[in-house]
């Protein structure tokens, strides 16, 4: 049993919320506004959550889900955070987001950013491309004929197996897309981003998916 940190608690946050109680885990959510404006959550999630300030679910979790809007990702502390399992759901959306110039002219990723800003901790992306409703409806049990996967990225092995077997007892297989560096192979527009698809099916969509400047150029070549 580990104690499972939540910076965000929206959609995605509380999914993963309500997946880690039902697997035995203790929770500790927070959001921006303040652990007050949780109690409907922690009532719901039951006596393994409890709600606090994002430093203090950083401090508490073993393993802490960033879950936010990615225009927010300097405000994640970093002091509590240090060397420690990190999981980045985050997506880059311009209109909601901004505009964020290293993403537009591809020279990073969403979750490198996230790793610029927790030096030591280490992170892992995973969960940005299934839907929040998704979540609760899709695991399946080890071994499932056509089961569902997930992505994970991240420069720390150790910390991919931890995550593996997080995403494993939440009810899905993972593919390991390899370093963050190559987590654009997931990002918004690529064909595995969304819909349900098995391990074999997702490596496949990992080594079509194409860089936004290439699909613009693909589109620009059929127009
Ligand atoms: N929705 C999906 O299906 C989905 C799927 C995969 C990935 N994602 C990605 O996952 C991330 C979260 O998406 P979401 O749909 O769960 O968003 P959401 O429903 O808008 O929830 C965002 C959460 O982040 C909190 N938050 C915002 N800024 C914060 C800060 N500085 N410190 C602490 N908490 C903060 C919000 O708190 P307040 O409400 O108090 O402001 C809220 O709890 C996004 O990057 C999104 O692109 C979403």
């Amino acid at each position: 049993m580990k104690t499972i940190g939540f910076i965000g608690a929206g959609h995605i946050g509380s999914q993963l919320a309500r997946l880690a109680v039902s697997r035995g885990h203790n929770v500790v959510i927070s959001n921006s506004r303040g652990p007050e404006t949780l109690s409907p959550l922690v009532a719901e999630l039951g006596p393994s959550a409890h709600a606090a300030t994002p430093a203090e679910a950083a401090k508490a979790g073993d393993i802490v889900v960033v879950s936010i809007p990615l225009k927010n990702y300097r405000g994640v502390p970093v002091a509590p955070l240090a060397g420690k399992i990190v999981i980045d759901t985050e997506n880059y959306y311009p209109q909601r987001d901004g505009r964020i110039p290293e993403l537009d002219n591809e020279s990073t990723t969403t979750s490198e950013l996230l790793q610029a800003h927790l030096p030591t901790s280490k992170v892992v992306k995973a969960f940005n491309h299934i839907t929040a409703e998704a979540l609760t409806r899709d695991g399946q049990p080890s071994g499932s004929k056509n089961r569902r996967a997930v992505v994970i990225a991240g420069n720390d092995p150790t910390a991919k197996t931890t995550v593996s077997h997080l995403i494993d007892e939440f009810g899905y297989d993972t593919v390991d897309a390899g370093p963050l560096k190559e987590g654009w192979r997931i990002q918004r527009d690529t064909p595995g981003y969304g819909p349900r698809r098995t391990a074999e099916q997702l490596r496949g969509d990992l080594a079509s998916a194409k860089r936004y400047r290439d699909q613009a150029t693909a589109t620009a070549a059929r127009e």
